[in-house]
């Protein structure tokens, strides 16, 4: 099987190049150009291509896929919001995806912007290095004792839960199916977490019914000086209605590893850009905000699980043997 990788980083194609060893039915050419509907038909001879998060796979872009005879979309990401799902039933494209590469990356990192904003981290770092040892603004806040609010509770968030228990903090979580092995965890209604919770962090995927979950309604129902988390999708948080909850002081600290408008700047470098009306821009503006470039994933440990899994749905696919959590559509 020829796949054509679209969007390559220097980290994909190490760790693909390694793993594929073990796989010797596949090749793969690297592009570092992303998949849209300019760069689909590039696809022409290639029985897959393989795509990641923050690629628009709209209706025309796998229209151009299927027209260039592409059978297989290789999503090396949990997430896949990004494609148009229907369409690819449609033209009889598999989509298949890595569904739970390394839960426990993404949760440490929740947890490394939590400690981050509540020890003013980001802060501490850039004025000891000015040689500023004034401890004026870094006053932080304890963890262990206080609660927190798990906003779903699959893999990611269970991780987070775990973490959240390491450090003596009460947890309380949210979501429409609870989870089993989480027995020290005490499942609320959504308005309850909210009100109760001293941190809150997001890991439930982003649906057409949870767009905008947290708005200025819902930030209204939290604590003051609450902690907010988010790993998940930026479009969970209406970003306007959280930069009036900021301003309002509502907020001990934010944290987000994804916010909405991302897109443009994700894994690029765009430090000579101008970044006009940009929310990333005035989300930094304050002083109780961490951004990070949609990291949570990046571990040595998480890029080996998200290529050996892509190779195995290329190989899986070739045999017709896919297994059903990594499917997302269903085309054999
Ligand atoms: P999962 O499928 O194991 O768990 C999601 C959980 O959310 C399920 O238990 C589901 O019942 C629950 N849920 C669905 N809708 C909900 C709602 N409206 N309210 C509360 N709970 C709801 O997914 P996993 O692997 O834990 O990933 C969660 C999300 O994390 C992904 O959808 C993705 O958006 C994000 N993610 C972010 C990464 C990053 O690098 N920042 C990397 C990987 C995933």
């Amino acid at each position: 099987m020829k796949i054509l990788f679209y969007d390559t980083k220097k980290y994909d194609q190490v760790s693909f190049e390694h793993e594929r060893k073990d796989f010797p039915g596949i090749e793969i050419d690297f592009l570092e150009t992303d998949l849209n509907r300019k760069t689909a038909k590039l696809a022409a001879g290639y029985e897959a291509v393989c795509a990641f998060v923050n690629s628009r796979i709209g209706e025309d872009t796998v229209n151009i896929l299927a027209d260039c005879g592409a059978e297989l979309l290789l999503m090396r990401s949990a997430g896949f919001n990004n494609v148009d799902l229907a369409a690819a039933e449609r033209r009889n494209i598999t989509v298949l995806r890595v569904p739970g590469y390394s839960p426990e990356a993404v949760a440490e990192h929740a947890m490394a912007l939590t400690l981050a904003v509540c020890r003013r981290l980001h802060k501490s770092y850039i004025k000891v290095r000015e040689n500023n040892f004034s401890l004026v603004g870094l006053t932080g806040m304890n963890l262990c004792g206080k609660t927190a609010g798990i906003i779903g509770t699959g893999k990611i968030g269970a991780a987070m839960c775990r973490i959240c228990r390491g450090f003596g903090m009460k947890v309380m979580a949210y979501d429409c199916y609870e989870n089993p092995e989480l027995d020290f965890v005490e499942y609320r209604d959504f308005e309850q977490v909210l009100e109760e919770s001293d941190l809150i962090s997001l890991h439930c995927p982003l649906t057409d019914d949870n767009y905008h979950m947290i708005n200025r309604d819902t930030i209204a129902k939290m604590k003051d000086q609450v902690i907010l988390i988010n790993t998940s999708r930026g479009a969970l948080i209406d970003t306007e209605d959280l930069i009036a909850g900021i301003q309002a002081r509502k907020f001990f600290g934010v944290g987000l590893d994804v916010y909405e408008e991302e897109g443009k700047n994700v894994f690029e470098n765009r430090e000579d850009v101008i970044l006009e009306n940009c929310v990333v821009g005035r989300l930094l503006s304050f002083p109780n905000v961490i951004v990070t470039s949609h990291q949570g994933f990046l571990t040595r440990e998480a890029l080996t699980a998200i290529s050996r899994t892509t190779l195995q749905n290329a190989a899986d696919f070739q045999k017709h043997c896919i297994r059903e959590e990594n499917r997302v559509s269903n085309q054999l």
